[in-house]
C-alpha cells in the first residue's frame, strides 16, 4: 500500500492513511509490539470476505486474535449492537492492550471505532475501509458513533484511528449501488476543494468494473484528510464537507431512510448548488456540469419528494443552529464560501422552497 497522507491530530500525534491492495501486509507492517491482542470487527458481509486474512496476518504478532461480526446494515449501528460486541470482548478477556481492527463500510467503522473509544476508557483501533464511502469519507477524521431512534449519529465521540487502510481491491465485491453511494461523496470533494478532480471525474467512465483510478481515489481521500486535519472538531472549515448534506439529510429523513445516503446527498448537492447560484454567485454553468456528472454516475439530480414533506426535517438537522437553516455553499468549483470563518451560511426556507419547486420534487 502507498502512504497518501499522515494526518496530524490535535493531541500532537499522527496517523497514516495507506491506499492500495494487500491491506493485510500493511497491517502486519504497522502492528505495534504493545498491541498484545487483536479484535477484528466486521459486519456479516465484510467478515466472511476479509476478517480471516487480516487476523491471520497478525496472528504471530498479537498474542491472540478475536474475530467478531454483527448483522450488516445501518439499522444495526446502534447501542444494542455496541453492547453485544463489548460483552463478547469482556467475556473473551480482551484488555487494554488490545487493538481493534475495524473492517468494512462506514457502519462498521463508526460502530467499532465507538467501541474502541469507550472500551476500558479507550483502546486503539485501525480502520480497514472496504466500501467506497468509507474509503473517501468515514474512515478518516475520527468521528465515531451510533444511531438512535431520535436520529442518526446522535451518540458518539471523536476517537482517532491509529492507521487507515484504503483497501482498493475490496471494491470488487462491493454492490454497484454502494459504489454509486460513494461516488456522490467523491464528487462532493471535487466541488468543495478540487476543480482538477472535477474535470478528471468528468472524463472518467462510470467504473462498472469497480476500478477507480488511484489518482482519482487518492485525491479524494487526501481532500478529506486535509480538511479534518485543519479542523478536527468541526468548529469551522470542516463544515465544507457538509455541502449537499443540509438538503440531503432532510431528503433522507423525509424518505424514512429508504433512499441511500449518497443518493440523497446527490440531489441535495443540486439543490444547494442552485441556492449557491442565488446567494454566493456559483456559476449556473457549474451547476449544469454537476448535474451532468451526477447523472452519468447514475445518481439522482432532483429530490423525489416535495418541499412540504421535508421542511420539518430541514431545521432539525444537527448542523443547524438556533433554528436557522445553514448550508456550506460553493462560490465556484473547488472554492467554498468562507463566510467569515464559519464556512456556512444561513438560508431562508423560502429559497429552499423555491429551489425544490423549480426542480419539481415530489
Ligand atoms: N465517521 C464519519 O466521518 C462518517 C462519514 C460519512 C459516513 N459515515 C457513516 O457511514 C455509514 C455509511 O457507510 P457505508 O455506505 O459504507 O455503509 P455500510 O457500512 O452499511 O456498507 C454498505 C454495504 O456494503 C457492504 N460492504 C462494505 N464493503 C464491502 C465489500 N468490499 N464487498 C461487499 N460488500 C461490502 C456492507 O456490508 C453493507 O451491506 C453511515 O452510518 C454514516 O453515518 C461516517
Amino acid at each position: 500500500l502507498k502512504k497518501i497522507a499522515d494526518i496530524v491530530t490535535s493531541k500532537g500525534g499522527s496517523y497514516p492513511v495507506l491506499s492500495g491492495v494487500d491491506a493485510e501486509t500493511a497491517l502486519k507492517g504497522l502492528w505495534r509490539s504493545d498491541w498484545k491482542q487483536g479484535v477484528v470487527i466486521a459486519d456479516s458481509n465484510t467478515g466472511p470476505l476479509f476478517s480471516r486474512t487480516l487476523s491471520d496476518s497478525i496472528k504471530g504478532m498479537a498474542g491472540r486474535v478475536l474475530e467478531l461480526s454483527f448483522p450488516a446494515g445501518e439499522e444495526n449501528k446502534n447501542r444494542r449492537t455496541k453492547e453485544v460486541l463489548e460483552d463478547s470482548m469482556l467475556k473473551a478477556g480482551v484488555d487494554r492492550t488490545a487493538c481493534i481492527i475495524a473492517v468494512g463500510g462506514g457502519v462498521t467503522l463508526d460502530l467499532a471505532g465507538f467501541v474502541a473509544a469507550t472500551y476500558m476508557r479507550g483502546i486503539d483501533h485501525v480502520n480497514v475501509a472496504t466500501s467506497l464511502l468509507a474509503q473517501v469519507d468515514a474512515s478518516i477524521g475520527g468521528k465515531t458513533g451510533v444511531d438512535t431512534p431520535y436520529g442518526k449519529n446522535l451518540i458518539g465521540t471523536f476517537h482517532q484511528p491509529r492507521a487507515v487502510f484504503i483497501d482498493t481491491g475490496a471494491l470488487k465485491t462491493l454492490p454497484l449501488k454502494e459504489l454509486r453511494n460513494g461516488m456522490a461523496e467523491l464528487v462532493k470533494h471535487a466541488v468543495i476543494a478540487d476543480p482538477v478532480l472535477f474535470t478528471a471525474l468528468e472524463r472518467m467512465p462510470f467504473p462498472d468494473d469497480k476500478t477507480i483510478p488511484p489518482e482519482i481515489l487518492n485525491r479524494s481521500v487526501l481532500i478529506k484528510a486535509l480538511v479534518v486535519q485543519e479542523d478536527e472538531r468541526e468548529n469551522g472549515k470542516r463544515r465544507i464537507l457538509n455541502f449537499g448534506h443540509t438538503a440531503g439529510h432532510a431528503i433522507e429523513m423525509a424518505m424514512d431512510y429508504k433512499e441511500p445516503h449518497g443518493y440523497c446527498v446527490s440531489a441535495g448537492m443540486v439543490v444547494e448548488a442552485m441556492i449557491a447560484e442565488k446567494i454566493c454567485g456559483f456559476p449556473g454553468e457549474s451547476t449544469k456540469r454537476l448535474i451532468r456528472l451526477l447523472a452519468r454516475f447514475g445518481l439522482p439530480v432532483a429530490p423525489r419528494i416535495g418541499f412540504d414533506a421535508l421542511s420539518q426535517y430541514l431545521a432539525s438537522d444537527k448542523k443547524n443552529r438556533g433554528g436557522e437553516i445553514h448550508c456550506a455553499l460553493p462560490k465556484s468549483l473547488g472554492v467554498m464560501e468562507e463566510a467569515g470563518g464559519r464556512w456556512s451560511l444561513p438560508v431562508d426556507p423560502s429559497l429552499f422552497k423555491e429551489t425544490f419547486d423549480r426542480l419539481g420534487g415530489g
